[in-house]
């Protein structure tokens, strides 16, 4: 059966006092719907559907470059969740099977939990509902079961005092029969206390409609919602704690695991060792049996297995590290292939280069790549070594097994085996630095006096 989802992603979030639309705040290094969306992706959707309202054209910006396929469709005025899923009429038209509608703002959905919420679905029930039993349920919608048929949910603030003591509580999360759906929310109304249009309702519909309907319950944890800075930065911990317990369990070594920050699509291999504040931006990928030292900052890299980084390194977007290299402390890697058993140990800067394998770069290495106009390319060959503080102005190219002086500034290719000098040549004049310091030392005497 094809999956498609609807993420609602409208509301203004104003309790988050901010300019940005909510949804865009992140955790993980992530917007917030991206973490909806990554939960239904494990269903492998046909269609996604993202309905946008409050910062409509930012929302929509974000989520075609993080999903270029994505339909996203904009909800004019905020009239309610049904009102909500109605905008994404058009773009579900015609679909077959169970459509997901999830809350942009709600991260932790797991995509077991969608599973079973499509098993209930393959075994015969037209809605399905995600609850929850809430420590305290609050102003949350409570669901009125009989065995496992859901009746109905009602919102609080049309409740009974007897309903709001139901301690089983509306996720958002729904799962509905595709063909059937929008013929449901269209019988919606919006006679109650808040005088908006409750997708919660559709339950009811469904059944007078001789339909059945059920629910599937989740952790509490899953259904965490983001609507205050507080509350985002719990979200972020939970992430974290998450991730942290997810690493272990693929055989990854972290020392003080409170202390390493994850972003939402880093990857870890297995035996790789992670020490004490570590921080993954987007795009990491470190392979099995790797280290990465304490205090090193990661993004947008690759890090291949037995490679050893930091401490104190900077692997930035493009950093792609041979297996069993060496990146020391001090060093940035940017837009750069560093070979096999190379290293880069000290306290140098290798952008927009390729390193051979077993390369070796002595402290102090730059690669001179930016005119201030155009970036430049960098090439040392295979088995190179590079004299400490060695200056590569690029476009410049080193050749295999070749060797550069301390203190260089190379401007010109450097042939295969070749030796470079290019510094001023040292002369030794005898005597002069004790006249010198006299001379000084006198000066001083004659202007203390
Ligand atoms: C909703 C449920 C409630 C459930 C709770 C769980 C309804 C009527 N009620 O209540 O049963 O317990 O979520 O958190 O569905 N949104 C739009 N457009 C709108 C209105 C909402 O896109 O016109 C989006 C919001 O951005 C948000 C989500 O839908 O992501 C839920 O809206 P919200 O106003 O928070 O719903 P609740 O009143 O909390
Ligand atoms: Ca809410």
């Amino acid at each position: 059966m094809p999956v498609h989802l609807v993420v609602l992603a409208a509301g203004q979030g104003s309790r988050m006092n901010s300019d940005r639309p909510k949804v865009l705040h992140e955790i993980g290094q992530a917007p917030l719907f991206v973490h909806a969306l990554a939960a239904g992706a494990a269903l492998s959707p046909e269609r996604r559907i993202l309905v946008v309202g409050h910062g409509a054209e930012a929302v929509r910006a974000a989520a075609l470059d993080e999903d270029p396929d994505i339909a996203v469709v904009e909800q004019g005025e905020r009239r309610g969740t049904a009102h909500a899923v109605a905008q994404a009429r058009t773009a579900l038209a015609g679909a077959q099977g169970d459509v997901f509608v999830l809350y942009g703002d709600t991260p932790f959905i797991r995509p077991e939990t969608l599973s079973m919420m499509a098993a209930a679905r393959a075994g015969g029930a037209s809605v399905v509902v995600l609850g929850f039993e809430a420590t305290v349920p609050g102003r949350y919608g409570r669901l009125i079961v009989e065995g496992d048929e859901l009746i109905r949910i009602v919102e609080y603030k049309d409740a009974t005092e007897a309903e709001r003591a139901i301690t089983l509580c509306n996720s958002g999360v729904i799962c509905a029969d595709a063909a059937i759906l929008f013929q449901l929310v269209d019988a919606v109304g919006c006679d109650n206390a808040a005088e908006e249009y409750y997708l919660t309702d559709i339950v009811s519909i469904a059944r007078d409609r001789g339909l059945r309907c059920t629910t599937v319950a989740c952790e509490e944890a899953e259904t965490m919602g983001v609507n205050t800075r507080q509350e985002l930065a719990r979200a972020e911990a939970t992430f974290q704690a998450r991730r942290r317990a997810e690493a272990f369990d693929d055989g990854v070594s972290l020392t003080a695991p409170e202390t390493v920050f994850f972003a939402h699509d880093t990857v870890i291999g297995r035996d790789a060792t992670i020490e004490p504040h570590v921080i993954f931006g987007p795009g990491v990928t470190i392979e099995s049996g790797a280290t990465i030292r304490a205090f090193s900052h990661l993004e947008g890299a690759h890090v291949g297995d037995g490679a050893v980084i930091g401490p104190y390194a900077r692997l930035r977007p493009g950093a792609e590290i041979g297996g069993d290299a060496r990146i020391g402390n001090f060093v940035e890697i940017k837009s750069a292939e560093i070979g096999p058993g190379a290293k880069v140990n000290h306290l140098s800067y290798v952008g927009d280069a390729t390193v051979g394998e077993r390369a070796n770069l002595g402290a102090g290495t730059v690669t001179c790549n930016y005119d201030g106009v155009f970036k430049h390319r960098t090439e040392i060959g295979a088995q190179a070594f590079i004299g400490s503080s060695t200056m590569l102005v690029a476009p410049v190219r080193i050749g295999t097994g070749a060797m550069t002086g301390s203190g260089s500034v190379i401007t010109q290719d450097v042939p295969d085996d070749a030796l470079a000098i290019a510094r001023a040549r040292q002369s030794n004049k005898e005597g002069l630095a004790r006249r010198l310091m006299s001379k000084l030392r006198a000066n001083k005497a004659k202007r203390t006096n």
